[in-house]
C-alpha cells in the first residue's frame, strides 16, 4: 500500500514513521508512505501557500493552486482510491474505516493547516473527509501520522504475529481483555488463576467474559443496547 501525505510541516511527519512497526512495514515492502511539501508545489515567487480569508477574520486560508498542484502530480502517476483530507468536522475515523482504507492500493491524505484551506478543494479534490476525534488540533499533521498507524497495522503481515491485530480492542466492538506476564505474583499481585491453568478453552471464555465486562462498563456505547 502507498499512502502520500500533503502537509505544509513535513518535519512534523519524519518521526513517526521510522521507528518500530511502521518501520519493518516499509522495510519488508508491504508500505511505503511519501509525504510532500505542499510549498514545493507552489507557483508562486516566494513560495506562498496561504491568504487572507474573503470573509475577513483572523487566520490565514490554505489557496487552491500549490495542493491542486501537487494532487495532480500524484494522480498524473497512478491512481488512488481515496484523496482524504483531516478535519475536525470530517467523519469519525474508526477502526472500521482503518480496516477498508487497508485494503486501499493508493491513498492521499492532505493536512488541513491555519484556519482552513479553500473549500472549493474541499467540493472539487477531496473524496473523504476524516476526523480523529472532537476536538482541535493546530493541523492535520497528527491525524494523519495517527490514520496512517492504524491504517497500516492491519494490513496482513505488517504485526509478526498475522492473528493479534484481529483481536485488538474495537476489532469486533469490544475492548480487549486484561494481559498479564511473569512474574505471576509481584509482591502479592496476583495473575488471575485462570490464566496460569492452561486450560486454553477456559482462558478464551474468560477473555470473551472479561471483553464482554470491560465493554459494558468503560465503553457502553459500544454495545449500544
Ligand atoms: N485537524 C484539526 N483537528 C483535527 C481532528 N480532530 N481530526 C482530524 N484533523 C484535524
Amino acid at each position: 500500500m502507498r499512502i502520500d501525505i500533503l502537509t505544509v510541516l513535513p518535519e512534523l511527519l519524519t518521526g513517526p514513521f521510522d521507528h518500530s512497526i511502521i518501520k519493518r512495514a516499509k522495510q519488508k515492502g508491504i508500505a511505503e508512505i511519501f509525504v510532500h511539501n505542499i510549498r514545493d508545489y507552489s507557483a508562486d515567487k516566494h513560495k506562498k501557500v496561504d491568504d487572507y480569508a474573503f470573509s475577513g477574520g483572523a487566520g490565514m486560508v490554505m489557496t487552491i493552486q500549490p495542493i491542486e498542484s501537487a494532487i495532480e502530480s500524484l494522480t498524473k502517476a497512478r491512481n488512488y482510491d481515496e484523496i482524504i483530507y483531516t478535519s475536525p468536522d470530517g467523519e469519525l475515523f474508526k477502526q472500521q474505516i482503518a480496516n477498508q482504507l487497508s485494503s486501499y492500493t493508493n491513498i492521499i491524505i492532505l493536512c488541513g493547516h491555519y484556519k482552513g484551506i479553500d473549500h472549493r478543494i474541499r467540493e472539487h479534490l477531496i473524496t473523504r473527509e476524516l476526523s480523529i476525534g472532537d476536538y482541535v488540533l493546530t493541523g492535520g499533521e497528527l491525524a494523519a501520522a495517527v490514520m496512517t498507524d492504524a491504517i497500516l497495522r492491519v494490513i496482513p503481515g505488517v504485526l509478526s504475529d498475522e492473528t493479534s491485530a484481529l483481536t485488538d480492542s474495537f476489532q469486533d466492538n469490544l475492548l480487549s481483555a486484561p494481559v498479564y506476564t511473569r512474574p505471576s505474583d509481584y509482591k502479592g499481585w496476583k495473575v488471575p488463576e485462570i490464566l496460569l491453568s492452561g486450560n486454553t478453552k477456559l482462558i478464551d471464555a474468560w477473555q470473551h467474559e472479561q471483553a464482554l465486562e470491560r465493554t459494558k462498563r468503560l465503553r457502553p456505547d459500544l454495545i449500544g443496547d
